[in-house]
Parts: C-alpha cells; structure tokens; sequence
C-alpha cells in the first residue's frame, strides 16, 4: 500500500475544527469519492476532530491518500496527548458519553468509514485511524 498525499492539520480550536472539515472535504472529492461518500467522511472526521479538542485537549490530524493496488482511500489519523480513554470498548458503544454529548461520535465514525482504531494510554493520549476506501457502502 502506498501514500500518494499527505496532510497534517492542527486541530486545537472550533475554528481548526472548521478547518478539519474543510481539508478532509478537499482530499475526499480529489480521490473521486461521490458526493455521499464525502459526507460521510467529512461527518466522521468533525466527529473526531472534535473528540480531539473537547476531550484530548487539542492534537493534530494526518490526513493521507491511499493506493491499494488500483483501489484509493483515505486515511485519517487524530493524535492527542490528552487524559486517554480508560476503556476504548466501553467509549466505542452507542451512547456512552462521560461530556453530556449524545455518546454517539466514535460509533456512529465507525459506522460511517471502513475501518476505525483506537488506541489510547491513560495519562499519556489517544490515536484515533479510520480509513474509508471507494466504493464501499
Ligand atoms: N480523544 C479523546 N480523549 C479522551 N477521551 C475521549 C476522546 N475521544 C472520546 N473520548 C471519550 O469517549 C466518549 C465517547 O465519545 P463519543 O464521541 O462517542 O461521544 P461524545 O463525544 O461524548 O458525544 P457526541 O460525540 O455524540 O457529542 C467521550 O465522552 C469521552 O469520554
Ligand atoms: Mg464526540
């Protein structure tokens, strides 16, 4: 697997938030995905761009273009050094939120990308990977 694009993104405030969504938009429609594909990674990536901010304290996202043998994709990476999630199962179901939100960020990400990983140290950070290749529903 090669990476053809790289883009790395500061994500501390609303407005890099904004920014998240705008750069994520740009690399989804350079690698052909429909309009509906972007919608769905653009909806993913604000959702963990803001999981980065309200609970990682601020961070960074790598935003990549894949090549699979004749398949694209793309690959977002979210890295904070924040408080970490104690238990990734638990914050990965449907309505478990510890920030009065609808505890639905990370579940409903995984739903709307290929693939999503998390891996968190308490104390030290968390990295959220989701990647969504073309064409798949
Ligand atoms: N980067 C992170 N650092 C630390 N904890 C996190 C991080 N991302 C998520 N969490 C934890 O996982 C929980 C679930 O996250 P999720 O995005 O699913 O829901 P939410 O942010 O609480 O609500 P919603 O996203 O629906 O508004 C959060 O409440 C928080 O406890
Ligand atoms: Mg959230």
């Amino acid at each position: 697997m090669a990476i053809s694009r790289t883009e790395r993104l500061a994500v501390t405030s609303e407005s890099e938030i904004v920014a998240t969504r705008q750069l994520v938009r740009g690399l989804a429609t350079s690698v052909g995905f429909t309009l509906v594909e972007q919608t769905k990674i653009v909806t993913a990536a604000s959702e963990l761009a803001r999981n980065t901010v309200q609970y990682g304290g601020g961070g960074t996202l790598v935003a990549e273009v894949l090549e699979d043998g004749g398949r694209r994709g793309i690959r977002l990476t979210f890295t904070d050094e924040g408080p970490g999630i104690p238990d990734v199962e638990l914050a990965m179901r449907d309505g478990y939120t510890t920030g009065g939100g609808l505890g639905l960020g990370l579940s409903g990400s995984r739903r709307l990308m290929s693939e999503l990983t998390i891996e968190s140290q308490v104390g030290r950070g968390t990295t959220v990977v989701a990647v969504r290749w073309r064409g798949t529903s």
